[in-house]
């Protein structure tokens, strides 16, 4: 009697477990380069190879995207497997579902070339304290913005818990990762001690060459976008000095393309987890020889900044502070300012948003901030449409610590806040706005 009742639960737990561990999960797309494709990603705790069916109707998915790779992974004790397939031939401004093993989900593609097109930008947002977590995936599912560029530290941390808390945050974010693309570059808290072991298997970014997921970039539209590892600088130690060329090398000859055909993809923006200026009181990362390596180089290695300068890069974006600031076009801590100085703007402008919803209390900016800081916040905020062209940057509102960016990117028109207008390097005009998602 005792025996076989035990069995019987052995037997309930065992079939109720494999249910469970049998579903794909954590399912989301990113950009491959290409708008006719869609990478896919997903994981599961189990082996087998599953192929992505998809199609234009519902009811009949008649193409298929051969699995690419599935790999067996490990953190601490938990085996995990991440499967990958790209989705190809899809035609511009179309809806497409697509299904992993039973499971169905969809998105819409962008117009062939598209010339406007809105994206939802962000460092720093953990599961737990994840505050605007609510607000990312309610404006992202009603269409506010068409795909995501997290700026590294995600979930807090991917590995945390044999990676469980990875596994949460992609969860909570499967509705929406699974329909817009989720771009991502790895901060510090990616270092699983592993070589960022969580965040290459994870996630899947475009082609550089190199098999991994540190640097990489994808024309969009008007926009070049280039995603690049600061942690090479944050970890040299650990894990050598040699990515950090790998990475410089690459970046000038990628830069050096992107140059030349500027007439017609004019804007050049980057992104990369630390920031490349800020000013939070005492901070190694805004004022210390931790930004110069990054912001110039040092011991012999190249730093960033030199190859933004060369090539005219117009925005670069990152995180790691847990804040919104805003500066002039600065250019080698030579900076510009005055009426119009961001249309045709002579240096790179910077970033920083990194306050998506951080683990810990809000950055506290230095009482002298660097002269070409234009623009700085820490509770944040949403954006106020005064009238049909013109946005208040941020209304202040008693939120902590949660802001995302939207980036509204067109090519016609006046000027908002960013924009550029016959320059040398393009035909004709093109414009950015820079707006606040809403809380
Ligand atoms: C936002 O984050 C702060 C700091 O972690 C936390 O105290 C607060 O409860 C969070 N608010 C929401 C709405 O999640
Ligand atoms: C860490 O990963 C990078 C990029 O994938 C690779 O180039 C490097 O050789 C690795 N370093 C170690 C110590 O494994
Ligand atoms: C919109 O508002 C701004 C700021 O008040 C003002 O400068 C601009 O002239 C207005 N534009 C229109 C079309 O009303």
């Amino acid at each position: 009697m005792g025996l076989f009742w035990h069995s019987c639960i052995l037997l309930a737990i065992f079939l109720q477990v494999a249910i469970a561990a049998s579903v794909p999960e954590q399912v989301h797309l990113a950009f491959h380069g290409d708008t006719s494709e869609m990478a896919v990603i997903w994981t599961t705790f189990y082996d087998g190879l599953h192929h992505v069916y998809y199609g234009t109707d519902v009811k009949n998915m008649n193409q298929v995207a051969i699995e690419t790779s599935i790999k067996k992974w490990t953190s601490g004790s938990v085996t995990r497997y991440s499967h990958r397939a790209k989705m190809s031939n899809l035609k511009p401004s179309t809806t497409y579902y697509y299904k992993i093993e039973g499971r169905v989900f969809e998105f819409k593609t962008l117009s062939a070339n598209p010339q406007s097109y809105r994206v939802c930008i962000f460092g720093d947002l953990g599961y737990e304290h994840g505050n605007s977590t609510d607000a990312i995936i309610r404006n992202g599912l009603n269409g506010q913005f068409d795909f995501i560029i997290h700026v590294g530290d995600i979930a807090y941390d991917l590995h945390t818990d044999d990676g469980r808390r990875g596994d949460a945050y992609m969860r909570r974010f499967e509705p929406l990762f699974s329909a817009i693309p989720y771009m991502v570059i790895a901060g510090n808290h990616e270092n699983d001690g592993k070589n960022f072991s969580n965040f290459q298997e994870r996630f899947w970014m475009p082609h550089n060459g190199f098999n991994d997921n540190h640097f990489y970039s994808f024309d969009l539209g008007p926009v070049h976008w280039v995603g690049l590892s600061s942690e090479f600088y944050g970890y040299d130690r650990e894990y050598g000095k040699e990515s950090i060329w790998t990475q410089y090398n690459w970046l000038n000859t990628d830069l050096k393309a992107a140059v030349s055909k500027r007439k017609s993809v004019p804007w050049i923006i980057t992104y990369q987890h630390r920031p490349i200026y800020c000013s939070i009181d005492y901070n190694h990362d805004c004022s210390e020889f931790e930004n110069t390596f990054l912001r110039s180089g040092a011991l012999g290695l190249p730093g960033l900044e030199p190859s933004y300068i060369q090539s005219h890069v117009d925005l670069n974006f990152c995180g790691h502070q847990h804040a919104y600031e805003r500066f002039y076009p600065v250019a080698d801590r030579k900076y510009y300012t005055g009426k119009d100085v961001y249309h045709n703007a002579p240096a790179p402008t910077y970033i920083l948003t990194g306050s998506a919803g951080c683990h810990t209390p809000a950055a506290k900016f230095s009482s002298e901030p660097l002269d070409w800081s234009a623009f700085r916040l820490v509770r944040v905020i949403s954006f106020r449409k005064v009238n049909s062209s013109y946005y208040l940057e941020a209304t202040i509102m008693a939120i902590p610590c949660c802001t995302s960016l939207m980036l509204h990117i067109f090519t016609c028109s006046s000027s908002l806040l960013i924009s550029m207008k016959n320059r040398p390097m393009i035909s004709g005009s093109a414009k950015i706005q820079i707006t606040w998602m809403q809380p």
